[in-house]
């Protein structure tokens, strides 16, 4: 059994990443008032979302994972949420149509405003001042007084997230997410001239709902035709705010983690001994855990045994992000290390954060060729292992943004300035995306035949 748990424990344990509040009367009062609004999501719901996570660790589900790096208070608006929501689902038909199983839908949405960062500090023209963390912990703009962490842009998170969740609802079963419409807004990306190669998917695709159509098989009949699951998450990083939000699931009488569906641990904030680790090790949610080059696989084995102890499927998702160059040297280390504990786990490919570059326009960036090279390098490793890749993690927006650099529609160094709009890192566009999507459906599809 798990060792006794309560949702304060972390705060006795080593904490990285996170703020001091210099009010701690103003942060005691913040935290009071956010403990008794109402959880964001419904623990049923997250248990729902674990055994999807279940299937994937067996190939029987693929997981697409995806949104901003950091969500911000500036950039909230119905429109936004829209468009991301729109381009997941879109990508998700394109890997449905590959992988031939269903896909589980998890937005990096409705809670993602806390950064971990490289550098504590920032300088900018000679001024040095602590580094933005985000919106949920301090300002971006670059003055002493906007870097101060400030508790009550917790409770603003906690609206921002709440109005969030509740327009993904709407649009989840209010009629949006028909199959039918959200194919044919792929098609047009299909039309552009240098975007055939994924025309003969998109056909195929067409032709498969032409078919069902014709059979009978109708958005009007079938409700799954015209309805999804969405699910959100975030990294669990400002321990406060997750505390606060923690509750006992009624229907189990264990903790949840009230904030969002999926929470996970970042690549620098998973201490084995650490404060984050000892708060998601608690809570019944399913767990992700980001694994980079630094992550040796004994201090894997330690975490997995600490974050999953029952072995539970669909608990614990590895979500590897090493960088183009290095998949193929630190991922095979890891999946043995996970055979040779016999644990079930989800392999997710986030190949954005082991890829990110300056460009010579001092913009940072994150070339299209990296992020696909690693993915194919992961299912490559996983080929050779005889593991499952279980899905994909992306940073990305439905807007028109010039932050990575590529794609058929293609970004180039000059045109960064031009639309960049990341509160954090760089994300891929709308087009990039897509893109990426197909591209990815050609692995599974490769895989599925049985061709490499
Ligand atoms: C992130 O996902 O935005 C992030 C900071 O990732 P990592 O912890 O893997 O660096
Ligand atoms: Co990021």
């Amino acid at each position: 059994m798990t060792k006794v748990w309560n949702k304060s424990d972390w705060r006795s344990k080593p904490r990285v990443q996170m703020p001091d509040y210099l009010d701690h009367d103003a942060l005691g009062a913040v935290e009071a008032q956010l403990a008794k609004y109402p959880p964001l999501v419904f623990a049923g719901e997250a248990r729902k979302l674990k055994r999807q996570l279940a299937l994937a660790t067996e190939g029987r589900a693929f997981v697409l994972q995806g949104g901003d790096c950091a969500e911000s208070f500036a950039e909230f608006s119905a429109d936004n949420i829209r468009d991301t929501f729109r381009l997941m689902l879109q990508m998700a038909v394109v890997l449905t149509f590959a992988a031939k199983v269903p896909v589980i839908k998890v937005g990096r949405m409705a809670g993602q405003f806390g950064k971990p960062r490289s550098s504590p500090t920032e300088v900018i023209g000679g001024v040095e001042l602590p580094s933005y963390r985000g919106d949920i912990i301090n300002g971006f703009e670059f003055t002493p007084e906007a870097r101060i962490p400030d508790p009550a842009r917790m409770l603003q998170a906690y609206t921002q997230a709440a109005a969030s969740l509740n327009l993904l609802r709407a649009f989840s079963t209010g009629g949006f997410a028909d199959i039918h419409r959200v194919h044919a807004w792929t098609l047009g990306f299909a039309e552009h001239d240098k975007a055939e190669r994924y025309r003969e998917v998109s056909n195929r695709i067409s032709d498969a709902l032409d078919f069902m159509n014709a059979a009978g098989v109708t958005s009007e009949n079938t409700p799954e035709l015209a309805t999804v699951d969405f699910y959100t998450s975030h990294e669990a990083l400002l321990l406060e705010y997750e505390q606060a939000l923690c509750r006992i699931d009624s229907t189990t009488d264990l903790p949840i983690a009230g904030s969002g569906h999926m929470i996970w641990i970042g690549d620098r904030t998973r201490q084995p001994d650490g404060a984050h680790v000892e708060f998601c090790r608690g809570v019944q949610n399913p767990v992700g855990l980001k694994c980079g080059p630094s992550l040796k696989a004994d201090e894997l084995k330690v975490l997995i045994d600490t974050l999953n102890p029952e072995n539970e499927p669909g608990r614990l998702t590895l979500i590897t992000r090493f960088g183009a160059e290095k998949v193929a040297d630190h991922l095979p280390k890891l999946v043995q290390a996970v055979r040779e504990m016999g644990a079930k786990v989800v392999w997710v490919c986030d190949p954005m954060h082991g890829n990110t570059i300056k460009a010579t326009s001092g913009y940072k960036t994150r070339p299209f060729d990296l992020v696909l090279q690693e993915v194919r390098g992961f299912f490559a490793v996983h080929r050779a292992e005889g593991s499952i890749p279980g899905g994909v993690h992306f940073e990305m927006t439905g807007k028109d943004v010039t932050e990575c650099t590529g794609g058929v529609r293609a970004v180039t160094d000059e045109d960064l300035s031009s639309r960049y709009h990341t509160a954090c890192d760089p994300r891929l566009n709308a087009s990039q995306s897509l893109e990426l999507a197909f591209l990815v459906a050609e692995e599974l599809m490769a895989r599925r035949s049985g061709d490499h």
